[in-house]
């Protein structure tokens, strides 16, 4: 019965370091700001990426362009920009949480209804 309790109390204890992060990141989103965020994606970032993020002034942002583009980099470019080259930093109006939610839909491709 001990080993029992104990094996729970751990189970829980991991379960909340390993994955309450990711999940606790992914749900903060509300449904609105979501929507704020897509809007955000196809009118601002599309006016140099192309509405449909296939490429204008700035490079192509399709899934298959940012397969082989570390994660990293695509979050360091949103947040601080590309000094020198016309696209601006977005540290000033997104958050973390915005810009990964910014990179996963980016990964997965833009759902266009
Ligand atoms: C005013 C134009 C402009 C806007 C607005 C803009 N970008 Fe950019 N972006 C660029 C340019 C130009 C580059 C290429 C910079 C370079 O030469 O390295 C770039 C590069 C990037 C890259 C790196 C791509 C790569 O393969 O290296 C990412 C990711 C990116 N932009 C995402 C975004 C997102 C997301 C938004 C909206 C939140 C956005 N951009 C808005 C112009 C823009």
């Amino acid at each position: 019965m001990r080993n029992t309790l104990k094996t729970l109390f751990f189970t829980f204890i991991f379960s909340l370091l390993f994955y309450s992060p990711v999940n606790a990141q992914a749900e903060s989103l509300t449904q609105e700001r979501k929507v704020e965020l897509k809007n955000l994606l196809v009118q601002d970032c599309g006016s140099c990426h192309g509405m449909t993020m296939k490429g204008g002034l700035g490079p192509a942002l399709t899934p298959d362009v940012l397969a082989s583009k570390s994660r990293q980099m695509i979050e360091i470019t949103i947040t601080h920009g590309r000094p020198g080259t016309p696209m601006p930093p977005w540290n000033t109006i997104l958050t973390k949480q915005d810009i990964n939610w910014i990179v996963d839909t980016l990964y997965a491709g833009i759902k266009h209804e």
